[in-house]
């Protein structure tokens, strides 16, 4: 269980602290806010946040957690040099395992960081096991919590991120949300009025903060060693992910799923970074074969990879959360190989069209977005570059109130 990160500084220096105290939080600031990351998709959520603090904190004490769900260069290291995060405070080295077991150990590391800390409030971000972990160690201490990303809901409870949203938003004092609907549903769900900030889209403010950084597609490409560079930029390219337990954990849906991006190959090339858990799923089927254009499978790429090759696309066929978000916000057409989603927006507004993982589904759209040209779409409401200044602003406003942190209605 314990994958401990090893986290470099930019000079590729080990920065990763030897604790010198079994106080996890020795010598840490007491009565701040404590920031929680776990997972790939936190790390841009949270950078804007910390930036924001740090800029208009007046002092607030800010203590960055790392739980380790993610880790090693592929999934974390690339993340927090080229998004200029600071090196955790305090870092869990918590690793992989069941969600049991993750969300156990989780807790179990960090509740002596709350202990030692006492923070005035705990930060989360997003719908990872960590997410729900720290925000239920956090509550049960009477500490807090303060959920961005809150009240987006797929409806569909098999995802475990449902039930991690679902849980954290029953537990948290503050909901930051990205787009107006979900205030109706933590409404629904009995969440008062008082603690909902509609504040827009961190994932956003580090799109914008990072695009004129983004890698291009044939450096990337060229850097993965991939040997149809020419071939893969000329007549443009699908970006292909998927990590969805859904997708990619039972065989036939793979299977089904890779034969669908092999089809995919009759039309344009396919650049497919893949995901760890993938990697594990397609290790026992059967890799896709090119048709007619190249497949390029590369590892999991950083951040300005990531958004160099969103960029560049023509289309992006996906089933991550964010990844919509993201190309809604850069105008590329994306198609969902997922039956739902929890950010409806980037269907009503954005570019985004839900296929599911059927075949005809994903060929028939695929073609009539290479035919069109794709669906056109708009900016959302606040998806401005401003999020994290917002959640800054009510975190430090809240902050400098005299009174005692009162539970359920403000920090
Ligand atoms: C997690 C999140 C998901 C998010 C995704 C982004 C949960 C429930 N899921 O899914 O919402 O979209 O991160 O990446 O929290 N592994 C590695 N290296 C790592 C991390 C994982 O090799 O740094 C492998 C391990 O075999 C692990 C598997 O990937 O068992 C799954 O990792 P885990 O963190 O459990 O879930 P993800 O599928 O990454």
């Amino acid at each position: 269980m314990d994958n401990r990160a090893n986290l470099m500084d930019t000079t590729g220096q080990n920065v990763t602290a030897t604790p010198e105290s079994d106080d996890p939080a020795a010598g840490m600031p007491q009565g701040g806010i404590l920031c929680v990351v776990g997972a790939r998709p936190n790390f841009m959520k949270m950078a804007p946040i910390l930036r924001a603090l740090e800029s208009r904190g007046h002092g607030v004490p800010v203590t960055l957690v790392h739980t380790g769900q993610h880790y090693g260069s592929d999934m974390q290291d690339a993340f927090f040099t080229q998004l200029g995060m600071p090196v955790p405070d305090i870092d869990l080295g918590v690793g992989s395992g069941s969600h049991a077991t993750q969300t156990a150990e989780i807790m179990a590391r960090f509740e002596p960081v709350i202990d030692s800390a006492c923070p005035r409030a705990v930060l989360v971000v997003g719908d990872v096991n960590s997410t729900l972990a720290c925000a239920l160690v956090a509550v049960k201490k009477n500490i807090p919590v303060a959920h961005v990303e809150a009240g987006l809901r797929s409806r569909d409870r098999s995802m475990p991120e449902e039930i991690n949203r679902l849980l954290t938003d029953q537990i948290s004092d503050l909901h930051f949300t990205t787009e107006r609907g979900a205030r109706d549903n933590l409404r629904a769900e009995g969440i008062a009025d008082e603690g909902i900030h509609f504040v827009g889209n961190v994932m956003i403010d580090t799109l914008r903060h990072h695009q004129r950084h983004a890698i291009p597609t044939g450096q990337t490409l060229q850097h993965y060693g991939v040997d149809e560079v020419e071939a893969i930029t000329a007549t443009g390219y699908a970006l292909v992910t998927m990590h969805r337990p859904s997708n990619v954990d039972d065989p036939a849906v793979l299977e089904n799923l890779l034969g669908t991006l092999e089809r995919a190959s009759e039309r344009l090339p396919l650049v497919f970074p893949v995901h760890p858990r993938t990697r594990s799923a397609l290790e026992a089927s059967r890799m896709p074969e090119a048709r007619r254009y190249p497949i390029a499978l590369l590892p999991p790429v950083g951040y300005l990879e990531a958004l160099g090759l969103m960029s560049g696309a023509r289309i992006v066929l996906t089933d991550s959360g964010g990844m919509q978000e993201e190309t809604t916000a850069l105008g590329i057409p994306c198609l969902t190989l997922r039956h739902n989603t929890e950010r409806p927006i980037t269907i009503d507004e954005g570019t985004n069209i839900l296929t599911g993982n059927d075949r005809d589904r994903i060929l028939d759209a695929l073609d009539d977005t290479l035919a069109t040209g794709g669906k056109a779409g708009r900016i959302p409401e606040f998806w401005d570059g401003h999020a994290g200044d917002r959640i800054a602003e009510v975190l430090c406003a809240l902050y400098a109130q005299d009174a005692p942190a009162e539970r359920s209605t403000a920090i």
